[in-house]
């Protein structure tokens, strides 16, 4: 399976900024860790592998509950801190650089999770069906996933902000293609589960809103232009960063409540199976 643009980019420009912004992702994305625990219930002294574990959040929190965590990720940068983090708590964990359509565990997994680290496999059901190939026979999971871009405005938002100043609209991606989006459509997503041999899939919607980075107008703009499709777009089509600056403040400015921070609706899917 041939995830090499993925494991590229993110040992490239995508994994050297989620590591930089780590600390301000996990405050944003924190929401959904709770939700995958939540959903997961980690039992003290299971073999938890945490999927696509970036700079290891999920895999710290769900040590702090008893559990013994592997965590899993293509990227060096992510995996590196993960492992500094990990050291500075002591937590009962370990991270392994792999591709997890083709790593297998010493030992059978008991419980698999992820935030928002599933959707980019070139082949998802082949990815799918060799993860659930380490379980154990009683095995389950629980993982967060993004729904569409239009219902996900912390990064809808930025995109239609910097319309004006595009060289065209960003094209979509194909639907299911290797990306943040790919688990969007919750009838392929069940369909790529039970496709690769896991049962009792449950699919459940999560809605709210998220905090973006920066108490300042001008770092939420950064964080904005950065992280997420506009970053892209932005690399894609030459465009200076410059130019859509200020049209990015002004609409933080205008968002913006009492509190200083900026809160956009995120829209994503709590997923559950077993082996
Ligand atoms: C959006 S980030 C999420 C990181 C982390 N789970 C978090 O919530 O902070 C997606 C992660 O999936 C990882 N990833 C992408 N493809 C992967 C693959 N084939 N195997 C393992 N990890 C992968 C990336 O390196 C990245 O760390």
């Amino acid at each position: 399976m041939d995830n090499t643009a993925q494991i590229d980019s993110w040992n490239g420009p995508s994994g050297l900024k989620w590591a930089r912004d780590a600390d301000q992702l996990d405050q944003m994305l924190q929401p959904f860790a709770a939700a995958v625990l939540e959903a997961a219930q980690p039992v003290a002294g299971e073999k938890v592998v945490d999927i696509g574990c970036g700079a290891g959040a999920l895999s710290l929190a769900a040590a702090l509950l008893g559990a013994q965590v592997t965590g899993v990720d293509v990227s060096v940068p992510l995996v590196e801190l993960a492992r500094r983090r990990a050291a500075v708590k002591a937590a009962s964990t370990q991270f392994v650089v792999a591709d997890a359509s083709e790593w297998q565990p010493d030992q059978k997994t008991q419980l698999l999770i992820s935030r928002f680290g599933v959707m980019f496999f070139a082949d998802p059901v082949a990815a799918f069906a060799n993860i659930r190939a380490g379980m154990s026979e009683d095995g389950r999971l629980a993982f967060a996933c993004w729904r569409s871009l239009p219902e996900n405005d912390w990064a809808m938002v930025p995109v239609l902000t910097a319309l004006p100043f595009l060289k065209e609209p960003p094209k979509p991606s194909p639907p299911g293609a290797p990306g943040p989006f790919a688990f969007a459509d919750s009838e392929y997503l069940h369909s790529i589960l039970t496709k690769s041999g896991w049962n009792n899939v449950k699919v459940t919607p999560w809605n709210g809103s998220i905090q973006l980075p920066g108490l300042k107008a001008e770092d939420t703009a950064t964080f904005m232009m950065e992280i997420g499709p506009l970053s892209r777009t932005i690399a894609d089509q030459g465009i200076d960063p410059a130019t859509v600056r200020q049209a990015l403040i002004d609409k933080v400015r205008s968002l913006t409540g009492e509190a200083g921070a900026t809160q956009l609706k995120a829209a994503a899917w709590i997923v559950e199976a077993v082996v």
